[in-house]
């Protein structure tokens, strides 16, 4: 059972006080989830918004019958990642994979030392790890590059703003895969990049071809973000004629396109979130100011970073730890959030206490029962407000879709997730799912299947690397040049 989140009146009034940020009823869900539903239909009609709404030009989902091999690259968290995914065609695949370390100095300098790195790594990657392709052809890439990009077409996208503690020089407004294909070429490496894709397009994509149709392809990590699934005539801001060239484009077109909704910039106006002033202070100390505002109190970056402010303003007042602090208190980022799912797993008192003396430095004199508790309390706040704000993001998808009501049978509607939060925070999914009860009722809540996909970014990437080269074998353009022209 998840713990809950009331208030007790062993808390200090000064914490007390702090709950109407992070308690979150069903009036205020239902609230959010219908400002959450206004970004999506805004970004749908209009370019340049900060839900983006970026049509991916991936048209349609896996059956799990796709065979291929091919290369991937995954760049988007803390590593870049050069993997060979061979698709075997019966729902499984295997995967050969290597980490490459993304230096700081990489994150924040020019974009062509970053692509070039990404080069090496792929240079490196076929050396020491060989591929099965022949030595003549280019072999097809796709590219995982979880970034918000405003695509034109399955291999073509320009960067929209960098998120997540990158901020190299030269790459907003540029495409990615030019940057990408460029350094490749430059450097004689046979490759193609054939599709750019985000996570979260591959995640849907991954948990379709394990597992069967899913909806929405959804993020739960250092950063977060939802893909999912909608009519092209929805997309209205890419008009009609564009939108009926889209549908009778390649050979896999249809009448659905698989939408990367960049969730994690819903509300950067702040009209809807439950914004504290912690966030405020995470949000103006971030390299990112006034943006990503939902992703700052939901994702794996953040959360740990929410619990440290909460924390030092409680020690300001004297009311934690006797007013004593510590110097990773006192260090931006200096509470992972790795730490606060030890402290929401620990079974005993004592591994709280041995969290905040050991990796936290705290002195352990001025650590009394109460304080435990107060600490306690704190990392439930953050990550179950992180857990509903999940939700409403799922719900409002599932509402826009129309997915909520069932249409008579008794079906389900599917979630593939990833990411850090999604996998290792404590009582994430249970939680989620209490809100979703809140939003949609226990028969709408009851109807949502969700699991984690394996390998979204691997296996997603080489599935729309796959999409692209039947579409060149066929010699077809999914899309049409014009869409170029749309996009501002
Ligand atoms: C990016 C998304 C990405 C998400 C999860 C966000 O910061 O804007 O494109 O899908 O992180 O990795």
């Amino acid at each position: 059972m998840a713990p809950t989140g009331t208030a007790s009146t062993a808390l200090p009034a000064e914490a007390q006080a702090l709950e109407k940020y992070f308690v979150l009823d069903k009036a205020r869900l239902n609230e959010i989830v219908g400002g959450f539903r206004r970004e999506f239909e805004d970004g749908l009609k209009n370019f340049g918004r900060d839900t983006a709404m970026i049509p991916s030009y991936c048209l349609n989902v896996p059956n799990g019958t796709e065979v291929g091999t091919f290369l991937a690259l995954d760049l988007g968290g803390t590593n870049l990642r050069v993997c060979e995914v061979k698709l075997t065609g019966n729902h499984d695949f295997s995967v050969k994979q290597q980490k490459y370390k993304v230096s700081e100095a990489l994150k924040h300098g020019d974009a062509k030392d970053l692509f070039d790195y990404i080069a090496e790594s792929v240079d490196a990657f076929m050396t020491e790890v060989g591929t099965e392709n022949g030595e003549d052809e280019a072999v097809h890439l796709g590219f995982t590059f979880s970034f918000p990009v405003e695509q034109t077409a399955l291999d073509k996208g320009k960067l929209l703003t960098w998120t997540k503690g990158f901020a190299c020089k030269n790459a907003i407004g540029h495409d990615v895969v030019k940057l990408l294909q460029d350094s490749l070429d430059a450097k004689h490496i046979k490759v193609k990049c054939s599709a750019l894709v985000n996570d979260t397009v591959g995640t849907l994509l991954s948990r379709s071809y394990q597992s069967g149709p899913a909806l929405i392809g959804a993020i739960f990590g250092t950063g977060t973000n939802g893909a999912y699934i909608d009519k092209t005539e929805t997309i209205e801001k890419l008009g009609k004629e564009a939108i009926a060239e889209s549908v009778k484009g390649g050979p896999d077109a249809g009448e659905y396109m698989v939408i990367n909704t960049e969730w994690g910039a819903i509300d950067n106006g702040r009209h809807v979130l439950p914004v504290s002033p912690f966030d405020n202070k995470l949000d103006r100390e971030s390299i990112n100011p006034r943006k990503q505002a939902f992703e700052k109190m939901v994702s794996g970056m953040y959360l740990g970073e929410i619990v440290r402010n909460m924390l030092l303003y409680l020690i300001d007042f004297s009311v934690l730890f006797d007013g004593h602090s510590s110097e990773a208190m006192n260090t931006h980022y200096g509470l992972d959030t790795a730490l606060v799912s030890e402290i929401e797993a620990a079974k005993s008192d004592d591994q709280v206490v041995n969290v905040l003396t050991k990796e936290l430095g705290i002195t352990e004199e001025f650590i009394k029962p109460a304080d435990v508790q107060i600490v306690k309390w704190a990392c439930r706040m953050v990550t179950m407000r992180a857990a509903s704000l999940s939700a409403c993001a799922l719900a409002a998808v599932v509402l826009h879709t129309g997915h909520a009501q069932s249409k008579g049978g008794d079906e389900t509607v599917d979630i593939g997730m990833d990411g850090s939060v999604a996998e290792f925070l404590p009582f994430f999914e249970e939680r989620m799912r209490a809100a979703l009860r809140l939003i949609l009722g226990d028969e709408g809540e009851k109807r949502i299947s969700m699991g984690l996909a394996k390998d979204g970014s691997g296996v997603g990437a080489a599935l729309c690397a796959l999409q692209a080269k039947k579409a060149e074998d066929a010699n077809v353009h999914p899309v049409s040049k014009k869409m170029d022209a749309l996009v501002p």
